[in-house]
């Protein structure tokens, strides 16, 4: 696990934007797991500033989201679909063909999941996904105790999650109790996780998904099984980390190759 530490969220997400068009120029056709919330916001910008600004082109790429609530529409101010369309499709050159969000409003839930699972692997697997990490240390929308081996899947929103989401709604009581979710085992078939976490009520999930023991209470501490993960922080989400020493440290003699 590569842990950045940074000042502030937007050397960080400047620096994920790299990690991602380094991917998308080697592989034009890349296949990106993508993230909805507050935290992946400035890493999307960067991503529209470099398709408009420097040409990076995401014509041929193809993207799959992390969850979506269930019963909310795709044009429903917070579903997840609308979010991604305002915050970053609206600005790049992804043919909508090529964009898949699980449907909140599917009739046969197990069905829509399973499909999604066999349009992943059809797409030839997740290239890289952007993960958030939740206060309660989901990844996606996988709750402590969820079985990290989990595929897409309905799962229940804890009572912290919905309190941290319901910013995003008109009234706390709007924020669903259902969603579908990308399973543990899914995001960890994914050939790089890139995980950005930022501000101080992230940093006690952080330290415990980095550097705690892994188990299901804790979903994220399942990315140290992973070959290939980045974590990104700001000074407020890395403050209960206990080796920040040695990651600074880390960073400051990293081989030409392996700077960013
Ligand atoms: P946030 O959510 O980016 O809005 O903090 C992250 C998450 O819950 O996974």
């Amino acid at each position: 696990m590569e842990v950045l530490l940074h000042e502030n969220a937007d050397g960080a997400s400047v620096v994920a934007g790299k990690i991602v068009a380094r991917l998308v120029r080697q592989k034009p056709n890349a296949v990106l797991g993508l993230a909805t919330g507050s935290t992946p916001l400035g890493l999307y910008r960067e991503l529209i500033r470099l398709h408009q600004d420097e040409g990076l082109d995401f014509s041929q790429v193809t993207t799959f989201n992390l969850d979506e609530y269930i019963g909310v529409d795709g044009n429903h101010p917070c579903s997840y679909r609308r979010f991604m369309m305002e915050n970053l499709f609206s600005g790049l050159n992804i043919p909508e063909s090529q964009i898949h969000i699980p449907d909140g409003l599917a009739s046969d839930i197990p069905a829509h999941c399973e499909a999604y699972e066999e349009a992943i692997q059809v797409a030839g697997g997740i290239d890289l996904q952007v993960l958030g990490i939740g206060s309660d240390g989901h990844l996606g929308f996988n709750e402590p105790t969820s079985s990290l081996a989990s595929r897409t899947r309905i799962k229940t929103l804890t009572k912290e999650t919905r309190e941290d989401n319901a910013r995003f709604f008109e009234r706390p009581e709007d924020v669903p109790h259902h969603c579908i979710t990308m399973g543990m085992g899914t995001i960890l078939d994914s050939r790089v996780c890139l995980m950005l976490a930022f501000g101080e009520n992230k940093a006690s999930a952080v330290a415990q998904a980095v550097e705690g023991p892994v188990s299901a209470m804790i979903p994220a501490s399942a990315l140290q099984l992973h070959p290939h993960v980045h974590v990104l922080l700001d000074e407020g989400a890395a403050r209960k980390l206990t080796r920040k020493d040695y990651y600074e440290h880390v960073y400051d003699n990293k081989p030409a190759w392996q700077q960013y």
